[in-house]
């Protein structure tokens, strides 16, 4: 074998390796224990996050979201803050595994869309950034960045939907939790389950509505009871 040959042979080996070495973190399948904790993960980033829009709407509605509050730092810095106190432990972007994926993905989500959307913040009025367009734009992204490790839905039953695009049957399609998640919806229950059924673990969460969420649904014709079942964030994460 000539020497030049050989040269080539090594740096096809080579990029074969790092190649592999590169695609491993998305195509390694999680432990089913793994997989449970980052659909914890998942609904903690996404109801703090989530909330930190929610925290603003007296001001988006009203119009009178100070600049310098709703700048991608400052939401981002206000999201760091709502995660601590949640978690009892500061955001750490710098873990290792799928949890450490996920909160990369998750601020970068989250900074993505509040800068796109900076015009709704700071022009604000009646419905300018509700909390669900904002977690579903969030999630859109979210779900992109981790190419199906873990995708996170949130919807409603259908009969409550405000905006049809976020009915189950959308958002989950051709997933194969859709169904369960359509048949737990209608018990209405606001238990949270976390299971695996065959290769797939699901983490199934109902929101609880609060007085805020019901006046402005009834804003959007939609009546509600406070306390009652308000939605599900889902989580969708393949094992092994
Ligand atoms: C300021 C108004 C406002 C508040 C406060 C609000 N919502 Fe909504 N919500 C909306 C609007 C408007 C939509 C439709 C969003 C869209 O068009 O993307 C919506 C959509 C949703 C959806 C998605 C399904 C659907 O109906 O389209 C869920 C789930 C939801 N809200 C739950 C809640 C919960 C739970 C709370 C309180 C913790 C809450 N919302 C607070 C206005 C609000």
């Amino acid at each position: 074998m000539s020497q030049a040959n050989a040269g080539n042979r090594f740096r096809f080996a080579l990029t074969v390796a790092l190649f592999s070495a590169m695609s491993v973190p998305a195509l390694a399948q999680l432990s089913e224990d793994t997989a449970k904790q980052a659909a914890q993960e998942l609904r903690l980033l996404v109801t703090e996050g989530t909330g930190v829009i929610g925290d603003l709407q007296p001001v988006i509605n009203a119009g009178k979201a100070p600049k310098e509050q709703v700048t991608p730092d400052a939401l981002v810095s206000q999201f760091k803050a709502r995660y601590q106190k949640a978690a009892g432990a500061a955001l750490d972007t710098k873990a290792a595994g799928v949890i450490g994926d996920a909160r990369r993905a998750y601020v970068q989500a989250f900074t993505s869309v509040v800068t796109r959307f900076q015009g709704n913040l700071t022009k604000g009025g009646q419905d300018a950034f509700v909390p669900a367009f904002f977690r579903a734009q969030v999630l859109k992204d979210f779900n992109q960045l981790m190419r199906g490790k873990i995708q996170g839905y949130a919807t409603n039953r259908d009969s409550e939907l405000i905006n049809g695009d976020w009915a189950v049957q959308k958002v989950m399609k051709g997933s194969p939790l859709a169904a369960d998640v359509q048949g737990l919806m209608a018990g209405g229950s606001l238990d949270p389950v976390v299971k695996r059924t065959g290769n797939t673990v699901m983490g199934y969460y109902p929101m609880k509505l609060a007085p805020a969420c019901v006046a402005c649904h009834a804003q959007n014709g939609l009546k509600q009871t406070e306390g009652g079942f308000g939605g599900a964030l889902v989580a969708e994460i393949p094992v092994k």
